[in-house]
């Protein structure tokens, strides 16, 4: 068997890690998250989901790969022969979240073309949600699917051509590939945020983004139509896991190929930092803009828009239509949506192959070819006109269930059976920077115990009031546990299936060894 890809240079590693965690999940999810979530508050309790959980997670996950030199079906089955299943599903979550983040970045490649001629006019909302995605959101009748919308299909396409593409040589494209779509779109953003806050009436948005309304954060029955405060700390803590790609595999499989004198602790705070400075910059764009349609409008700035997965693609196109050369503007901002999301679709569809590769003996060129057909097909549901409304669904429930159990089980995984002393230890020897005995009770207890008490909280408010806040009909919500209990069943599958000689031989790693 070849050795194990290894990254051309350190730089590398750290600019694909980087390119994996900014993505669409800072400049579309965080906004709309941000804003459904109470905006300042949401702020405060994804600042402290960053420190306390996200950045550890992230060494976590660096660690294991390396100790295991495999993806994570292998590195969980390297802890216990019984966990290789736990590899899966975390991949097969976030597999699924790229099924539908291959439609957001159709939106993307659509949008490009629109810019040359401002298609979306001035009304960007009615062009987005009428022409663009033709919804069909009628209460009434919720199976009614819509058409299938062709341009949007062209666009996936060219999404999981472009994908398949980079990853082709394993870490030696990747590595090439991501310098280009990690620096490149940052000059940009600084364009988008100086123009979003310079827009008239902006101090509004901009106080609604940064101004945290304290009771929040610990208000859990706020009353009807109001976020209680465990729903905002789910949120924010997903969206930390979401946008670090944390919980996925992916970080697993990205460690797995480090060369051994990687720095895990500095380089998880590098790539947390950038990851968070990125969303809460390009938040200003956003929220910038948000005001300046408040202002336009003369209403609240909580209420000038619907929330939503649609947030960012009308907000943008209405700061690009105040900028001088909006055409220019536009063509170079959805190129570097485009860039900035392509590296964290392809980190996904490297983490699944790596696992494929790994415990089946596919070659490099048949794992993807796979993985990019099934998730091609698998993604064909969110371009009908309720595909944006299905597309919120599953984000939810992988989101707000299915991520916090994986990053929930890691946790106790790691942290308990394999003990977080040994692979603390197992840091420190790779690192500058030394962590201490916080990290293990951080793994080992808060994480764990903040998870818990928030997904509690979550399925209990969801048992009393079913159809409550989030306006989902029974239907639906029968369809997201279906699909997290099919993502569970497919990981359970692939982890019976016999694998290659070498994947079966491998023994869980021994106590003694590093202790
Ligand atoms: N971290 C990515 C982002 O913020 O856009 C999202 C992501 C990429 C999630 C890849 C999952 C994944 F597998």
């Amino acid at each position: 068997m070849a050795a194990r890809d290894v990254w051309g240079s350190r730089t590398a590693f750290v600019l694909a890690s980087i390119g994996s965690a900014i993505g669409l999940g800072n400049l579309w999810r965080f906004p709309y998250v941000c804003y459904k979530y109470g905006g300042g508050a949401f702020l405060i309790a994804y600042a402290i989901c960053l420190l306390v959980a996200g950045i550890p997670l992230l060494m976590l996950e660096f660690s294991l790969g390396k100790k295991m030199s495999n993806a994570s079906p292998g590195a969980f089955r390297g802890v216990h022969k019984n966990l290789e299943w736990f590899g899966w599903f975390a991949v097969g979550t976030g597999f699924i979240i790229c099924t539908y983040y291959s439609g957001i970045m159709s939106y993307c490649i659509n949008y490009f073309c629109y810019s040359f001629g401002l298609s979306w006019g001035n009304t960007p909302g009615e062009f987005f949600f009428d022409e663009v995605l033709g919804i069909t959101n009628n209460p009434q009748k919720p199976w009614e699917l819509g058409a299938f919308k062709w341009p949007l299909f062209a666009g996936v396409l060219v999404a999981w051509i472009w994908i398949v593409a980079s990853i082709w040589k394993g870490t030696k494209t990747v590595g090439k590939v991501v310098w280009f779509t990690v620096l490149g779109p940052w000059l940009l953003l600084i364009v988008f945020v100086v123009r979003g806050v310079t827009l008239e009436g902006a101090s509004q948005g901009l106080s609604y983004y940064l101004t945290p309304d304290w009771s929040m954060l610990w208000t859990i029955n706020p009353g009807a139509g109001q976020i209680g405060a465990h729903e905002l700390w789910l949120a924010a803590i997903s969206q930390v896991f979401f946008s670090l790609t944390v919980g996925f595999g992916v970080m697993i499989a990205y460690g797995s190929f480090m060369d051994d004198r990687t720095c895990i602790v500095k380089n998880a705070w590098i790539i947390g930092i950038a990851d968070a400075m990125t969303a809460v910059v390009g938040g200003f764009a956003v929220f910038g803009a948000l005001g300046h349609k408040a202002f336009l409008e003369g209403v609240d700035v909580a209420q000038v828009v619907e929330s939503g997965p649609g947030l960012t693609f009308v907000t943008y196109p209405e700061i690009i239509n105040g900028l001088p050369l909006p055409e220019l503007f536009g063509v170079l901002f959805f190129t570097m949506l485009s860039l900035l999301a392509i590296d964290s679709a392809f980190s996904l569809v490297e983490a699944m192959s790596a696992a494929i590769k790994d415990k089946f003996g596919f070659t490099h060129a048949r794992a993807n070819l796979t993985v990019a057909g099934v998730g091609l097909v698998m993604g064909l549901p969110y371009l009908l006109g309720s595909g944006i409304h299905w597309l919120d669904i599953v984000d939810h429930f992988m989101n707000f269930f299915g991520l916090p159990l994986v990053v929930l089980g890691t946790c106790l995984i790691v942290g308990w059976y394999y003990r977080a002393s040994r692979m603390r230890h197992f840091i420190n020897e790779r690192s500058e920077g030394k962590i201490g005995i916080w990290w293990d009770i951080r793994i080992q207890l808060i994480i764990p115990a903040f998870i818990i008490f928030m997904l509690a909280f979550e399925i209990h408010e969801r048992l009393k009031a079913p159809y409550g806040d989030f306006g989902l009909r029974s239907q639906e919500v029968v369809f997201g546990w279906a699909m997290l209990l099919l993502v569970l069943l497919g990981a359970v599958a692939l982890s019976v299936l016999k694998g290659s000689k070498e994947f079966q031989q491998r023994q869980p790693a021994s106590s003694e060894e590093d202790a």
